[in-house]
């Protein structure tokens, strides 16, 4: 089979057919696949028969595993792949307003994962397990495409700037309570340049996240409303593509270059989303956003 794609926006993304995503290996098939990120960043394979262990070697592919609860499993515990899901573990969907739902909710609000973390994610490799009949989207915006035309005057207020990042700051926009929990407040605030040059092709991209809550230069209340405003810039329709999940479906993004968010579904409704990130490391250019302390 020869590997196809088709582009999901104008701007960026494709879905790539030929491959079967159970057959790649760091030989076979993987060299193409990272180019396809590079350039395109966002893949989506249709129809994929990838299991629980197949989808840890793809996203060992593209850097460590990141294992956010490392530090709160007991000896002898395993690494579980993250769910992003409301079934909780006797099978029932949670509640509108139960803490897991509510941190769903700010999935809702458009981000790059892991901005928040000493070491950021490169990619998002999602599965579609469980899908809903309406509703429960992911949606992914270019920051790339979005950066390269935006106007100058706009540019100009970020340029060069620090944004820091708190993985609490996104839980607040929800829930005073959910932005509480322990596991919001782990991390030392993060400062990354508001930039991220791609170290293959040189391409730059905004850095932004929902949890960004300050930009260098600026106090609060300007932040906030700058953040809006270059948010708002990157997610306009032009630069977003919205996927409606089947069963098998694998989407899979570039941190670097792409924020995304879920849409709302009807809760009663059971959704699952098999979600592993890889780590970047130096070769990803992880030396373009480091801001000296
Ligand atoms: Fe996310």
């Amino acid at each position: 089979m020869t590997i196809q794609t088709k582009p999901l926006n104008p701007h960026f993304g494709v879905e790539v057919t030929g491959i079967a995503l159970s057959d790649v290996t760091a030989e076979n098939l993987f060299p193409q696949i990272r180019a396809l990120f590079e350039e395109h960043s966002a893949l989506l394979f249709r129809a994929q028969d990838v299991s629980d262990e197949k989808h840890l070697e793809l996203a060992q592919l593209f850097g460590p595993i990141e294992d956010r609860q490392a530090d709160e499993r007991k000896p002898g515990e395993k690494f579980e792949i993250p769910k992003v899901s409301n079934v909780q573990e006797d099978g029932t969907t949670s509640g509108e307003m139960d803490l897991k739902t509510l941190n769903l909710k700010s999935n809702f609000l458009w981000h790059s994962d892991s901005t928040f973390l000493p070491v950021p994610s490169l990619v998002n490799i999602l599965i579609g397990r469980v899908v809903t009949t309406e509703g429960g989207a992911t949606e992914l915006a270019s920051t790339r495409a979005a950066w390269a035309m935006m106007p100058e005057d706009l540019k100009e207020k970020v340029r060069g700037r620090g944004i820091w990042h708190r993985y609490s700051h996104s839980r607040r926009k929800i829930s005073p309570e959910l932005a509480k929990l322990p596991m919001f407040n782990k991390w030392p605030d993060q400062h990354w340049n508001a930039i991220w040059e791609n170290p293959v092709n040189g391409r730059e991209a905004l850095y932004l996240a929902s949890h960004a809550f300050r930009i260098d230069g600026y106090d609060e209340a300007e932040s906030e409303a700058l953040l809006a405003d270059l948010t708002a810039f990157c997610t306009q329709p032009a630069f977003v593509y919205s996927h409606r999940w089947s069963v098998g479906d694998v989407l899979l993004w570039d941190q670097r270059a792409v924020m995304h968010r879920g849409t709302p579904w009807p809760y009663e409704q059971p959704r699952t989303l098999s979600s592993i990130c890889s780590s970047v490391t130096e070769a990803d250019g992880i030396d373009r956003i480091r801001i000296p302390a």
